[in-house]
């Protein structure tokens, strides 16, 4: 299948277009790279041995999407495409709102006009808010977000399934994705934030080259074994195999259809054990102090993955150290450029 990533060139996106390429598929990125480095390209190359198709461009464009489809034979859309820093969503809302919910309506309303039926929508587990229990199935009802960015995700899903619910054909899914972490384990690709990560692993990956000074633990006096929060922490490359499963099962659903699915690995580990792990696996010691809570927190989430195991004939393959060496491989390969 020929199919359109948008958002291609980040973290995620990127590790999916490589396993889009070993599983047969033909990936085509549409990225502007507000959020990437066109480095991406060259480390896909490296590990596909071809250069991937590619259009610079914003997907908030409906003229750019167009473009694409015509460009493209496109069978089916990956939409990772989207602003995802929490804080800045609470600052600057609107940006959140036009950028991500706008792409959204704008690539559903093109793919309508070029008769593409499959969507792969990038959602979160942020979507439950604060759980009253874990793990958390897809059954249980959302709460309200708790910063515009998960509004986004939120009002995202309620677009898919209310654009399903209107008939005709549209095949929709939203993966709930917990924590992603890692790289792939060439160190060709993996995350590359702009200016101050806001994600625990780039935070700690760059505390430990020397690029930060320290670590800021944001809070260990939670209600946990610990006091720091817990996290389901997903390698970044099963994340992007579940990408795959999705596509696939869009491949056997009714003419109209919608679904949601948990990803993740089905297991909590606390900040501090995570910190612990880094350090063991990479031998090393982590310059890091403990601070105040960070606003809008969830205490504790890791989700049941039992549906996606099932539905999707898709589970986790990689642990918490293999996830954590390879995000310090990167990183270290990252300073030597
Ligand atoms: C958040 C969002 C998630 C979103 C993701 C994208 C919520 C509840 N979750 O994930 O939906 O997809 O951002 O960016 O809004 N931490 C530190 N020090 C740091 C950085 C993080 O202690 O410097 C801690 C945080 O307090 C948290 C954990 O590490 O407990 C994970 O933080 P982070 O990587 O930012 O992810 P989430 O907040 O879980």
């Amino acid at each position: 299948m020929n199919i359109l990533v948008t958002g291609g060139a980040g973290f995620i996106g990127s590790h999916t277009v490589v396993e889009l390429v070993s599983a047969g598929h033909k990936p085509i990125i549409l990225d502007d790279f507000s959020n990437s480095n066109k480095s991406v390209l060259l480390g896909l190359k490296n590990i596909i041995g071809h250069d991937v198709d590619f259009i610079e461009g914003n997907c908030n464009d409906e003229d750019t999407l167009r473009k694409v489809f015509k460009t493209f034979k496109i069978d089916g859309v990956i939409h990772f495409a989207a602003a995802k820093a929490v804080g800045e969503s609470v600052k600057k809302p609107l940006k959140y709102y036009e950028l991500n919910v706008g792409s959204l309506i704008k690539l559903i309303k093109v793919m309508a006009e070029f008769k593409v039926t499959k969507l792969v929508f990038s959602s979160s587990c942020t979507v439950y808010g604060e759980p009253d229990f874990v793990p958390i199935t897809e059954s249980t009802p959302r709460k309200p977000a708790n910063s515009p960015y998960g509004n986004t995700k939120t009002m995202g899903e309620d677009i898919l399934r209310d654009t399903v619910l209107a008939g005709g054909n549209a095949q929709f899914i939203s993966l709930r994705y917990f924590n992603p972490i890692g790289a792939h384990e060439s160190a060709e690709i993996g995350e590359l934030p702009s200016g101050v990560p806001s994600n625990l692993v780039p935070y700690i990956t760059q505390t430990a080259i020397g690029a930060r000074e320290s670590l800021t633990l944001f809070g260990d006096d939670y209600d946990t074994p610990d006091g720091t929060n817990i996290r389901d922490f997903i390698h970044v490359v099963d994340l992007a195999k579940a990408h795959l499963a999705a596509l696939e099962y869009l491949n056997t659903v009714p003419s109209n259809f919608y679904d949601v699915f948990n990803i993740g690995t089905g297991k909590g580990y606390s900040v501090m054990e995570l910190i612990k792990t880094f350090e063991s696996v990479n031998d090393l010691k982590l310059n890091y102090k403990i601070g105040p809570r960070r606003t809008g927190d969830t205490v504790k989430i890791y989700g049941d993955v039992k549906k996606a195991n099932d539905v999707l004939k898709w589970k986790t393959e990689k642990s918490l150290e293999e996830a954590l060496a390879d995000a310090w491989k990167w990183e270290q390969k990252l300073a030597k450029k």
